[in-house]
């Protein structure tokens, strides 16, 4: 598999402008301030296709109509794994907790370009068939393996490599998922895990990315959830 460049010019810029020091003790996370307190530009996504534009009408669909109860990512944060997706070339995404596939269609739109295709995992088979209809209505249902059960049971048989881990289903299972899938993950690739505030993450799995050192972890927040970001080191 051709190896892309691990953190991209756009892709350091995007974290140095949007790390917002959530490990700081006492600062509580949000979306629009930066490190500094200072107000940051506030941005959207501009179509540049007609495919970009149908799959961005798709995402505001389900984030107006179908977000409540659905626990998907805030739109930054979607914005923010498309942007890793595309810039890292990414061929192979796993996602852990697909929900209605709102965070998934990022990805698929990151991958428009790269011929990328998403693994996902679900285990509530209502929430995985409103995910099917989504991934179909925006026509990447190509791109995306949806698996119907429990994760910790099954992601052991995802084939590598891996360019980018998602981990955004329980919380306490996030070591567990970490230490089946980083094998599997390719030098230079990502593991993204979501709510991870001081208030929501599990410690255990916030020593693993934090003391290890084959892997850099940065804490970032685009939308006001907190995603780590951790490159596995080539
Ligand atoms: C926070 S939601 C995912 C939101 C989604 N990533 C998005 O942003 O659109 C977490 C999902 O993980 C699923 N989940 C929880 N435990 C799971 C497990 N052991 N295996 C598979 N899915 C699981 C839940 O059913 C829920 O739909």
């Amino acid at each position: 598999m051709k190896i892309i460049a691990p953190l991209s010019t756009t892709l350091m810029f995007l974290l140095m402008l949007s790390a917002s020091l959530l490990a700081q003790p006492g600062r509580p996370p949000r979306g629009e301030p930066g490190a500094g307190g200072e107000a940051l530009f506030p941005s959207q996504t501009v179509p540049k296709s007609e495919r970009e534009k149908k799959i961005l009408a798709v995402l505001n669909d389900m984030d107006q109509a179908q977000r409540r109860g659905s626990m998907s990512v805030p739109v930054n944060d979607g914005r923010l794994l498309r942007i890793f997706a595309e810039s890292t070339g990414a061929k192979h995404v796993v996602e852990l907790g697909t929900s209605i596939g709102y965070s998934g269609l990022w990805f698929c739109l990151g991958m428009e370009q790269t011929g990328g295709k998403l693994t996902t995992f679900e285990i509530d088979e209502g929430r995985a068939a409103m995910a099917r209809a989504n991934f179909k209505r925006a026509e990447v249902e190509h791109r995306v393996k949806l698996i119907l059960g429990d994760a910790h049971e099954m992601v052991s048989a995802v084939e590598g490599p891996v360019d980018i881990v998602f981990l955004d289903a329980d919380k306490q299972g996030y070591l567990d998922y970490l230490e089946k899938l980083l094998p599997k993950v390719r030098p230079g690739g990502l593991v993204l895990a979501h709510n991870m505030s001081q208030r929501q993450a599990d410690p255990r799995y916030v020593k693993a990315i934090t003391t290890n050192p084959e892997l850099e972890t940065l804490f970032v927040s685009a939308g006001d959830s907190g995603i780590s970001i951790t490159m596995k080191k080539r």
